[in-house]
């Protein structure tokens, strides 16, 4: 299937990011630990996923705590204060609660009180629909700043007695502060997608209004994340690829002038078989996946945020960042860097 969406440039004014942040919580949870609660290894781990540790959250922190942490450093990046920003996305598939949404959470805890605010669910694509988002309403000049943050508490999902699943994710938040762009071109062009007929093959069964909470769904272990790892593995890569390449000929761009892919963290060999596919080499690709493990909607924005802190992105570097997730959802943003 082809992305339902492609957004070329230019929209009526150039939209970019302006800072950036991110968050994991203290606690580290190395595969040597997954090894006493599940029948694993490191190494199947690290052969099948890349994975060495992923962060865990505290009980008492929520995906709002991490996301608003995320959000207070991305906004210190941008040399913004909090009552600057006008709209708040928070994607997330771990909200704090069914409602409010997330995004209102935020704005409380960072008292950005002049923004209005949104939760947007779209599994591991939700930051880049969510930058997709806000960057409409930046470029028809409604708004002049907006935050979006990708905030996740994955381990709230996870039956941990499942070795399938319980090793695969890891907690955190990102955050990226958009502005209008002045000298480059910022946001270039977006391909997203989505195909919700193959919804089950990565879902939380229960706990909504199909199946609301009962002690039957509790006793069957449906609040917990299910997922046919094969089958995900499949489609994250053609689509992926495909939503890629739809982005770059919108764009009037070639893999070849792409500094740095940042890709969903779900997995290393997805990542290789994108590379691969994209006739791209492995060192353009920003991997963190070692150390963060699959935190969703979080985990492009957290590898944004180091690859900008360390120098990795330099000013005129074309960026694409490249999503799958539930749903089906998938997406594609290339952009100029500009700080
Ligand atoms: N430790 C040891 N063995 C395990 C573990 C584990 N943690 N988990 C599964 N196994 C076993 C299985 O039981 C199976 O054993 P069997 O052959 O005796 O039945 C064997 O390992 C192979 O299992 P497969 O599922 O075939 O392993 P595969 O090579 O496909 O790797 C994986 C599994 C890593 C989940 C892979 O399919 C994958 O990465 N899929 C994509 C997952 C993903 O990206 N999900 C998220 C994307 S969207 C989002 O982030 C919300």
């Amino acid at each position: 299937m082809n992305p339902t969406l492609v957004v070329p440039a230019p929209l009526p004014r150039p939209v970019r990011i302006a800072g950036t942040g991110a968050y994991a919580p203290e606690r580290v949870l190395t595969n040597r630990d997954l090894e006493k609660m599940v029948h694993t290894t490191d190494e199947w781990i690290v052969t099948r996923t890349g994975m060495r540790e992923r962060h865990i959250a505290a009980d008492d922190q929520a995906a709002s705590d991490l996301g608003a942490e995320a959000a207070r450093r991305a906004l210190a990046d941008a040399g913004l204060r909090a009552d600057d920003v006008q709209m708040i996305v928070a994607a997330t598939i771990t909200p704090d609660h069914p409602f409010p949404n997330t995004g209102c959470m935020i704005q409380h805890k960072i008292g950005a009180r002049n923004a209005f605010c949104m939760g947007l669910e779209a599994a591991c694509s939700g930051f880049v629909y969510g930058v997709e988002t806000a960057r409409h309403f930046i470029a028809s000049g409604a708004i002049e700043t907006a935050l979006v943050v990708g905030a996740e508490k994955m381990s709230a999902l996870l039956d941990w007695r499942d070795r399938s699943t319980c090793v695969l994710f890891g907690d955190g938040a990102g955050a990226a502060v958009l502005r209008p762009a002045h000298r480059g071109r910022g946001l270039i062009a977006s391909a997203l997608g989505a195909d919700g007929s193959l919804g089950d093959l990565l879902i939380v069964p229960a706990g909504g209004s199909r199946r609301p909470a009962s002690p039957a769904t509790v006793a069957a272990g449906e609040h917990y994340l299910r997922m046919n790892g094969r089958e995900v593995y499949k489609h994250a890569v053609t689509n992926m690829v495909r939503a890629a390449r739809a982005a770059l000929h919108r764009a009037g761009l070639t893999v070849g002038d792409v500094r740095w892919f940042i890709p969903h963290q779900a997995n290393l060999r997805i990542i290789g078989a994108i590379a691969e596919r994209l006739g791209a080499p492995m060192e353009r690709f920003v991997i963190n996946v070692e150390r963060y493990g699959n935190t969703s909607g979080a985990s492009v924005p957290i590898a944004l945020d180091e690859a900008a802190r360390d120098g990795r992105l330099r000013n005129g570097d074309i960026v694409m960042m490249l999503v799958f997730g539930g749903g089906f959802t998938w997406g594609a943003t290339l952009l100029e860097w500009e700080k």
